[in-house]
């Protein structure tokens, strides 16, 4: 893909008014966020155009709303976030078209920031109908583009790529920019020796990545659930561990393919039953007792794992190592966090789960780069064209 113009190629934002797709999809209890991230990272783009004079509108969704307006997927409570994290008061539009809107917009003052209510709200949306997007350019009177959104970059969404036409600037902000630059290493330009550590419970979800990564990386390290089916591939007994039947062909011509780069784990947290009060064993990966599955790497693969990563110039992460949310089996998924934390590579982590245990972990300033992408990070490494990038500037035609 052609490298895409940024905030840092305009100039003169003094009173423009600019259109900004946030990914503010964060977690929420009820009506507490619990996990603020994604709004932090948005933060320098904000901060920006607020320096630079812009009138800032915010576009974002929350959840899946399938009915209209849904008072408890309101971005009421990131408004309030939001303000907290930039010292002022963000307003909150009650919709994201009409005429309210409108009359917000032509109030905003330079540097003056306001979010619009979820954009899933409207059917149109996910639609990408073009009348929704110019609406909701029309209706904020913006005349350039910044998506900041990369968690939402993998939808053609009408406030991800259908609002592209109807503005006269189209660019990446700081965020989007990272993360494009550090995936984008990692998929095209890694350093070496570059070790791939992917986990999580099935092959089918990273099929995509394992086969562009391939290509490129020394070593593929691979825990998690979907190590099973690999297991299955090489003939042995899984027990009642996690296994993708459909999948163990693949897993074998993977095996074949990836002879001499792919890992797979040597011991493993063994349990009588898929529980946090389950009988437990550590066991080599070639017992597994009958009708017992595997839930955690075991401790001599992550101290292998922690072996490749300490020789590695570069590592990238995505998936977790176990069933980490139950203590049992979350020494693996931790154990690999600090192994990267520890590293003086340049370490790439994508994956709500990852991410989520690098968070619990305490580890995220200890990481190059944490991306804020789930589904996009993983379209993005297998290569797939992101239609809320593909539809911004090319940084030639500036
Ligand atoms: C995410 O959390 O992965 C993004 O915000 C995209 O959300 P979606 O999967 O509901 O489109």
């Amino acid at each position: 893909m052609a490298s895409k113009q940024t905030l840092r190629d305009l100039q003169d934002l003094q009173g423009a008014r600019v259109f900004v797709r946030v990914d503010f999809n964060v977690p929420m209890d009820g009506a507490a966020i619990t996990e603020d991230t994604r709004i932090r990272a948005a933060l320098p783009t904000i901060e920006h155009l607020r320096q630079a004079g812009a009138r800032v509108f915010l576009a974002s969704h929350l959840g899946r709303p399938k009915k209209g307006p849904t008072p408890s997927l309101s971005l009421a409570p990131v408004a309030q976030r939001l303000g907290e994290l930039l010292k002022t008061s963000v307003g909150l539009a009650p919709d994201c078209v009409g005429a309210e809107v409108r009359a917000r917009a032509e109030a905003l003052p330079p540097g003056g920031v306001l979010l619009l209510e979820n954009v899933r709200f409207h059917a149109d949306e996910e639609g990408n109908a073009p009348d929704f997007a110019k609406a909701l350019i029309a209706d904020t009177g913006a005349t350039v583009f910044v998506n900041d959104a990369f968690g939402t970059a993998h939808r053609a969404h009408a406030s991800t790529a259908g609002v592209a036409p109807f503005v006269s600037r189209r660019v990446a902000g700081f965020l989007m920019d990272r993360e494009i630059h550090y995936l984008g290493l990692a998929l095209h330009q890694p350093a070496h020796p570059y070790v791939a550590i992917i986990g999580g419970a099935k092959v089918s979800d990273k099929i995509g990545v394992i086969e562009s990564l391939l290509p490129h990386v020394d070593r593929l390290l691979i825990g998690g659930g979907m190590a099973y089916t690999f297991f299955k591939a090489q003939g042995l007994d899984t027990g009642k561990s996690l296994v993708e039947a459909e999948k163990v062909d693949l897993a074998k011509s993977l095996l074949e393919k990836g002879a001499g780069k792919i890992v797979l784990p040597v011991d493993h947290v063994a349990a009588s039953a898929f529980s946090k009060d389950a009988e437990t064993r550590v066991l080599p990966v070639t017992e597994t007792p009958e009708g017992w599955m595997g839930l955690d790497i075991g401790p001599a693969t992550v101290s292998a794992f922690r072996t490749e990563v300490s020789s590695a110039a570069m590592v990238l992460w995505n998936g977790p190592m176990g069933v980490f949310e139950m203590k049992p089996f979350a020494a693996g998924t931790f154990g690999v966090a600090e192994a990267l934390a520890a590293s003086r590579a340049t370490t790439i982590v994508g994956g709500g789960d990852s991410v989520a245990a690098l968070s619990e972990a305490g580890l995220m300033d200890r990481i190059t780069h944490v991306s804020t992408g789930g589904g996009a990070s993983l379209e993005f490494l297998s290569g797939d064209v992101l239609p809320g990038v593909a539809c911004l500037d090319d940084a030639t035609a500036a």
